[in-house]
């Protein structure tokens, strides 16, 4: 029985896998195995040789069922630690990038202007789209009766039944934040605002809402030179060209005296936009020096400083750099029109490493 307890319980030890510690068992415990013949031997034996030798047999048998469980266990787990080992993944390894989004370009062309007036010391501010009538028009020397109120189509938000105060606006156009940045900071200052505007107006190049982005900037000499030397390096920088022509019309606004629309010389030719050569001419933003009525409903005193401000559509140049026909398919979510018009969100628009690519 001592010979048949070592050759089992070697053999299991050294049983490689599953499939041998089953042909093991069944060697050994099945209904011919080794030790199963034996019991059935024991009805041979006289009483004494059973008492003897029946007890050995069942201890025998259970330590080589035992033995049996613990390696198929022993097995199962060095079988898991090798999965394990295989298996092994470094979770601190940066994902691969898989792009699938893309970005609007909306949000590329803001990126762009923030980033090249950044460069020139330029902060960003932000105000409510939802905007107090003073901000958007009376700050902005546009009294109630001024024809520029109605010109505007301006949503106007509800007043409960009884509230005579003005109603609050969906903003017209980013200048009330010029307002909101002077009582904000104060002066000297320089910021561009960029964010949603919203006006009653849908056709080919109007939807109720789009984008500018105004640029404000106070101290104590600012002039029109230094706004178009701004805007010049603006515009060579958005439109990626080494030089351009830029042309100051006269013209009105109520916030700014005086008022100017500025132009680039461009060519159409085959239909594609080419900015800084040709015979025509584009009209891109509407600029000036502030009101004095500005600058003080912005708190800040006229007789010790003045500046420049502009406002330009973002829309509408981002139609104009990347040859986009139709402004309502900017807010269409259309998911073909936005994988071709879309840009990396990867590649962030830098000066260094190029505004678009
Ligand atoms: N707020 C004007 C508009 O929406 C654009 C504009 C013109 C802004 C001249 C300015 C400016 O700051 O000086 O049409």
């Amino acid at each position: 029985m001592d010979d048949l307890r070592d050759k089992y319980l070697n053999a299991i030890a050294a049983a490689e896998d599953e499939a041998a510690l089953e042909e093991l068992r069944v060697q050994a415990l099945g209904k011919k195995g080794e030790i199963s013949l034996k019991m059935r031997e024991l009805g041979k034996m006289t009483q004494d040789e059973r008492k003897e030798a029946g007890p050995k047999l069942n201890a025998l048998k259970d330590e080589i069922n035992a033995a049996l469980a613990a390696k198929r266990e022993a097995l199962a787990d060095a079988a898991l630690d090798e999965r394990l080992r295989a298996e092994w993944l470094d979770v601190t390894l940066p994902g691969r990038p898989r792009p699938s989004g893309s970005i609007h370009p909306v949000s590329q062309v803001t990126e762009e202007v923030t980033a090249i007036f950044a460069d020139m010391g330029f902060s960003v501010a932000e105000g409510p789209q939802v905007e107090s009538d003073w901000h958007n028009f009376d700050a902005l020397n546009i009294p109630g009766h001024h024809p520029a109120r109605a010109e505007m189509d301006t949503f106007y938000m509800h007043r409960a039944d009884g509230d005579d105060r003005p109603p609050h606006v969906l903003r017209t156009h980013t200048s009330p934040v010029q307002i909101r940045a002077m009582e904000l900071a104060g002066a000297p200052l320089r910021v561009i605002c960029p964010g949603r505007v919203y006006r009653a107006d849908y056709d080919q190049t109007h939807t109720p809402m789009f984008h500018q982005v105004e640029g404000l900037a106070i101290d104590r000499d600012i002039s029109m030179a230094n706004l178009k030397w701004c805007l010049e390096e603006f515009v060579k920088a958005f439109f990626e060209v080494d030089d351009v022509e830029l042309r100051f019309r006269a013209s009105h606004f109520p916030f700014t005296e005086p008022s100017a629309e500025v132009d680039i010389r461009c060519s159409w030719q085959g239909g594609t936009l080419k900015v800084g050569e040709g015979d025509d001419w584009l009209e891109i933003l509407g600029s000036g020096m502030v009101h004095p009525k500005v600058l003080m409903a912005g708190n800040i005193d006229p007789a010790y400083w003045q500046g420049f401000a502009f406002g330009l559509g973002i829309d509408r140049i981002a139609m104009l750099k990347y040859g986009i026909p139709d402004l309502r398919a900017f807010f269409d979510s259309d998911l073909r029109w936005l994988r071709h018009y879309g840009f990396s969100a990867l590649d962030v628009p830098t000066l260094r490493a190029g505004l678009s690519r």
